[in-house]
């Protein structure tokens, strides 16, 4: 196998973009979140690339945990993805340290805008959004096929001005994640965002359906009397939120609901996550 995709999504942003690199690099792709039990992960591939979302400025925990955990990855070419709905903020900083802590080093660097899907963003046409993706992702595409050396990000100018900007503002976010899970300075980042699902509740509309377990990336929901329950592992993917069929789901602290999915992806696609396989993308690609 030459080349790999590894992606995490909640929405589906992060999969579109890894699915279409994937199809035209020729790459296999596949889940992170698959792998969130493995200790070590061997990496055969020559290529690598990693797709994930944005979350409060940074790295999401899964993705990080992940890339700690890489072996073999000395001499490869790694490419990293990050889709977001304004900018990268320290994703990528932090995607660097810890690539570089597991003996890697990011070669490319390329920043997706993709539709916001955590609140509604005003003026934001999605079509127009995704359809911009589809204009650049070929080009993007050779790039990383001929293994050069680049930076990339959609919109450069929001890119420069988040530089310093964020720093002051992800103690807004921490402030926010202490205060909603009743947790304390003391705590990580990782911590507190693992029980930030303390935020979600369920609405009359709910019938118990299991939808949300069956679609949490990280397995964070177990039914309970027809009701679901988070168990403090999350990743605040929003998965569970955005995949209910009955939109039976919030988060308490929004300003108002809202509600995002990817229109190229299916539920099961989303299933598809959780599934250790390789998702086959060519026909001459081998199973891992
Ligand atoms: C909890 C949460 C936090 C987010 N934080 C940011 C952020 O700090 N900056 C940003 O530009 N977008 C942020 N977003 C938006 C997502 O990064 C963006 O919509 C992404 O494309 C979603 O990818 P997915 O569909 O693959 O899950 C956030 C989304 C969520 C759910």
């Amino acid at each position: 196998m030459e080349r790999a995709v590894y992606y995490f999504t909640g929405t589906g942003n992060s999969l579109v973009v890894a699915r279409d690199i994937a199809d035209r690099i020729g790459a296999s792709l596949f889940p992170i979140a698959s792998f969130k039990d493995e200790k070590d992960i061997s990496v055969e591939a020559e290529s690598i690339g990693i797709v994930f979302p944005v979350y409060f400025m940074g790295l999401p925990n899964i993705v990080k945990s992940f890339c700690s955990k890489l072996g073999g990855i000395g001499d490869k070419y790694i490419f990293a993805v990050c889709t977001y709905g304004g900018g990268k903020g320290d994703s990528i900083k932090e995607l660097r340290s810890v690539l570089s802590s597991a003996g890697g080093r990011l070669s490319a660097v390329i920043g997706v805008h993709m539709p916001q899907n955590s609140f509604k963003k005003p003026g934001e046409n999605s079509t127009r959004v995704l359809k911009k993706w589809k204009a650049l992702s070929l080009d993007i595409a050779d790039r990383i096929s001929q293994k050069k050396e680049f930076y990339f990000v959609s919109n450069r100018l929001i890119d420069l001005v988040q530089i310093p900007l964020t720093p002051l503002l992800r103690p807004a976010y921490m402030k926010y994640m202490i205060e909603e899970t009743g947790g304390s300075k003391e705590q990580s980042r990782e911590e507190l965002i693992g029980r930030i699902d303390m935020v979600f509740e369920t609405n009359q509309s709910c019938n118990g359906c299991g939808s949300c377990a069956r679609v949490c990336p990280v397995d964070n929901i177990e039914m309970i009397s027809g009701r679901p329950v988070w168990l403090h592992k999350c990743e605040k993917c929003h998965a569970c939120l955005n995949w209910c069929p009955n939109r039976a789901i919030y988060d308490r602290t929004g300003r108002e609901q809202f509600f995002y999915r990817n229109p190229q992806v299916t539920f099961d696609d989303m299933l598809k996550q959780k599934q250790r396989n390789m998702i086959q993308r060519n026909n001459n690609q081998t199973a891992m």
